[in-house]
């Protein structure tokens, strides 16, 4: 006996959620091979690239040929060429101001949500709200700071935010103090969105506490009503307490191609135990450069073409295209009789279980008698329990072919 893992490893369920639900969807695909199973389970999108962002992609793929153009290493920070355009184009209108110092372009939210644990001590207590993208729970297990798991799924160094039916969704300020709180909004899984009023009482908080909020905005593209924040830093105060997490998967079709960026603002700072305050802006720099070396030139390229006017006009209508699909599952769920939640603001539908069957019954309900492919509610979280979720991310064909067998079920 020589070598010790991390034995906080040994807490987690064995799989991540999304690798169980492909393992049990293969395992089913072999025993049925002839079954055309439809999958609405992972959330991943389906439409190519746009043109000008596949454009922008080539001709940097190009310039990486030639020796005038070639680029070795580039700031780990991202290019400024895309800094830019994010300032411009994703702040700006909001009215929002930032430097391009507190910008951090990665290959992907997810992992940035998982490293960002790493900045902040030990000590620290975490509240994430239930249901909740399970990454914000695993990384901070595997850091140490969530504890065995209690009968019920609860890690028990983790504070848990009931989010369902009850409260619409939406999470009450902890009665017991915390330090950092992740919110997703618009919300994986339950699809459901704060108005400025309710984040602004999460703000307020975090300034009152001396709290640190991680808000995870992967889905903001898809806000279609109005007062609905798209940015955290549209409520006043938020600068000094909130990081804020965006993608380019869900927008613009990168989850194969890996762009995202993170916000930290200058304001930003949290204490050593000397009571010395310190920039959380310069600590995730320090981590960024020494563990990561940026995303590839062509990759930013290409995040780049994004905000040309084409690209924005392409991931407009995919947009539409996934929300179309969203509409048409959750309006027919509904007419089943189903109680549906989400869906409006994002591509994620929320459902509550019929006859009170548990989120993995329903789930084997669905693979096996519609061959439709869902994420079982519990997997986000001990409430989720009872609840199912359903992607738009599929074809408009699939989508409607989906609900027609759910239909013949008659549920
Ligand atoms: C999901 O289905 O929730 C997604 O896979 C989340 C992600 O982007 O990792």
């Amino acid at each position: 006996m020589a070598v010790k893992i991390n034995e906080n490893y040994l807490l987690l369920e064995s799989n991540y959620i999304f690798t169980e639900i492909v393992q049990r969807v293969d395992k089913f695909q072999k025993e049925h091979p002839d079954a055309n199973i439809i999958r609405m389970g992972v959330g991943d999108v389906i439409r190519p690239l746009p043109k000008a962002v596949v454009d922008g992609f080539q001709e940097a793929v190009d310039e990486m040929g030639h020796v005038e153009t070639f680029r070795g290493y580039g700031p780990e920070q991202g290019y400024s060429f895309l800094i830019k355009e994010i300032v411009a184009n994703d702040y700006a209108p909001l009215g929002i101001n930032l430097s391009e110092e507190e910008i951090f372009i990665s290959d992907g939210a997810k992992c940035d949500t998982a490293n960002i644990q790493e900045i902040f001590g030990q000590d620290n207590t975490v509240a994430v709200t239930d249901p909740v993208y399970p990454v914000y729970v695993e990384t901070n297990v595997m850091a140490g700071r969530g504890g065995p798991m209690d009968d019920e799924g609860h890690y028990q160094g983790i504070v848990y935010i009931p989010c369902t039916e009850e409260n619409g969704f939406i999470p009450d300020i902890p009665k017991s103090p915390v330090d950092l709180i992740y919110l997703c909004f618009p919300n994986n899984p339950t699809g459901t969105v704060l108005t400025k009023d309710q984040l602004a009482k999460w703000v307020d908080y975090a300034r009152e506490n001396g709290s640190i909020i991680l808000f995870d905005a992967a889905y903001e593209a898809y806000i279609q009503e109005d007062n609905i924040p798209h940015s955290i830093y549209e409520i006043e105060g938020a600068r000094e307490v909130a990081i804020e997490f965006r993608s380019f998967s869900k927008n613009a079709g990168f989850t194969g191609t890996r762009c995202a960026y993170t916000v930290v603002p200058e304001e930003l700072v949290a204490y050593d135990t000397k009571g010395q305050t310190h920039s959380l802006n310069m600590l995730w720099n320090r981590r960024q450069t020494t563990k990561f070396n940026g995303v590839s030139y062509p990759v930013q390229m290409a995040a780049k073409a994004v905000y040309s006017v084409d690209g924005q006009r392409e991931i407009r209508e995919s947009i539409d295209y996934y929300m179309k699909n969203a509409a048409i599952i959750r309006e027919s769920l509904d007419q089943m009789g189903l109680r549906v939640y989400g869906g409006v603001n994002s591509p994620y539908i929320w459902i509550k279980t019929p006859e009170n069957m548990n989120s993995w019954e329903f789930f084997d309900l669905l693979l096996n008698k519609t061959h439709v492919v869902g994420t079982p509610g519990v997997g986000f979280g001990p409430s989720g329990e009872g609840y199912f979720r359903i992607t738009a991310f599929n074809t408009l064909e699939n989508t409607e072919e989906a609900i027609r067998r759910i239909a013949d079920l008659s549920l």
